[in-house]
């Protein structure tokens, strides 16, 4: 499975696959318009610290160098396969995997990959301005990483979009490109991929909530039955952890340096201090966790049974035996209380069909986890404020709890209350404005911005103090 360096890179030994391989060099131009059109904008000229892979072993597969962008090694990387693997759950268990797509699933199949697809290019364009005011070198650097790793991203979907659908997979291939998040006419396919990032701490709660969302659907569909799909985004997992860190360990850094000078200055307001103040941060957690939770999708699904019936999508970690003994899921339920008639109902939903809630659940859990690592840093500072995850009631706008005045506890308000103290829980324009005027770039070497906390450690055992970007004007 060693990687092949052609005009694609990839492991697959593409150039067996002649068809596949003009389809994808003659999408491979277009990427790169993409690319330079939506892409950070202002640095691709410049030497970025980047990692790249050069194998797909699960260790060692990074190499770090002076890269410029545009000459990126994007390509297609799949983890090896795994001999005589099976379904391993839904109807279909103990059948071989499929090595092409099925008739009977086709439809589903190009449905999940268009949609994850699409994601992948989409927060490129969301976060294309960002690099304009990055704290420091070393931040700058890891959006960059996180950028050019979502291309490549779009490329694994898009190489199965072409090898696997035919004529269907290339149009929807030549889609990616023309999609454009935010854009009226054409926007990108979820909601929440549409809306800008424009400062760094909603970067850091992107990188930390939507990437680890992906990272949740992403591992259901590495239990697919349809085994390129499985090892696509087995791979694109280990590139995704890099992306957690830098959002979980960016909210981090921030919580630590708003606790650190408050504690210095309990009498004095954040603002006059020059740090997020830590209401402002938790409105961030409230308005990006309760976003990431609609990703998951309904949480009585359809869609879902079926895709786990078909054996096209696990749960987190399905054949983890200290997860899951029983891969059937037939006879248990899942209860929920929503409201039907003006008041809470308990629900039982069939298993199957809750299966984007057991998904989300495994997700929770580990955003539950960063919490805790977060509000030490509070209480080592000595605060008694508490960061939490709010309700997953609050604010949704799919599913069971879609559109109705719940507060971040999870009870229910009239419209009235709802919206008069909807400011107190989501960021307020004044909010937005304020963090964007803490938005400043800082270009020399192992300085940050007031606002944040260096990091613990710099990257690849290099120090903090590392010229982790250098520009060719400077
Ligand atoms: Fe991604
Ligand atoms: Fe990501």
């Amino acid at each position: 499975m060693a990687i092949t360096y052609d005009k694609i890179p990839n492991n697959i030994d593409l150039a067996s696959n002649r068809k596949v391989q003009k389809a994808l060099e003659a999408w491979q131009p277009d990427f790169k318009d993409w690319w330079m059109e939506m892409g950070p904008e202002g640095f691709q000229q410049d030497e970025i610290y980047l990692r790249t892979a050069i194998s797909v072993d699960s260790s060692g597969w990074a190499h770090f160098d002076y890269v410029k962008m545009p000459d990126y090694r994007w390509g297609i990387f799949l983890t090896p396969p795994v001999k005589n693997r099976k379904i391993g759950f839904g109807d279909n268990a103990e059948m071989d995997v499929w090595e092409q797509v099925p008739g009977e699933y086709r439809k589903e199949l190009r449905r999940m990959i268009v949609t994850q697809c699409d994601t992948e290019p989409a927060s490129v364009e969301q976060q294309r301005l960002l690099g304009k005011c990055a704290p420091s070198l070393y931040d700058m650097r890891n959006l960059f990483q996180v950028n050019v790793e979502e291309g490549r991203h779009l490329w694994a979907m898009v190489h199965l979009l072409h090898e696997y659908f035919g004529k269907d997979g290339r149009d929807e291939a030549d889609e990616m490109l023309q999609r454009r998040s935010g854009n009226a006419d054409a926007p990108r396919i979820l909601e929440a991929f549409n809306k800008p990032v424009e400062d760094w701490l909603a970067f850091f709660c992107f990188a930390m909530f939507m990437d680890r969302d992906g990272k949740y659907q992403l591992a259901a569909l590495a239990e697919s039955g349809f085994d390129p799909l499985a090892r696509a985004t087995k791979f694109m997992l280990t590139e995704e952890a890099h992306h957690l860190f830098v959002g979980e360990t960016g909210v981090g850094r921030v919580v630590a340096r708003t606790a650190q000078v408050m504690a210095e200055n309990p009498d004095t307001d954040p603002a006059q201090l020059g740090i997020v103040s830590l209401d402002i941060i938790q409105k961030y957690i409230n308005e990006w966790y309760t976003g990431s939770l609609d990703l998951f999708g309904g949480e009585d699904s359809s869609n879902a049974a079926n895709y786990f019936g078909a054996g096209l999508k696990g749960r987190f970690q399905e054949m983890n035996p200290k997860r899951f003994t029983e891969h059937q899921a037939m006879d248990e339920c899942y209860s929920l209380d929503w409201m039907e008639d003006g008041k809470m109902v308990s629900h039982e939903i069939p298993m199957r069909r809750a299966m984007n809630l057991v998904l989300r659940d495994a997700y929770r859990d580990d955003c539950e986890r960063a919490m805790e690592r977060w509000n030490n840093s509070l209480e080592k500072a000595g605060l008694d404020f508490r960061l939490y995850l709010p309700s997953q009631r609050f604010n949704r706008r799919i599913g069971v709890y879609e559109h109705q005045p719940f507060n971040p506890q999870g009870k229910m308000l009239s419209d009235k209350d709802y919206k008069d103290q909807y400011g107190q829980w989501i960021p307020t324009e004044a909010d937005l404005d304020y963090v964007k005027s803490l938005m400043v770039q800082v270009t020399e070497p192992g300085h940050f911005a007031g606002w944040i906390n260096p990091p613990a450690k710099g990257l690849n055992g290099q120090d903090v103090e590392f010229e982790y970007v250098k520009f060719v004007n400077a």
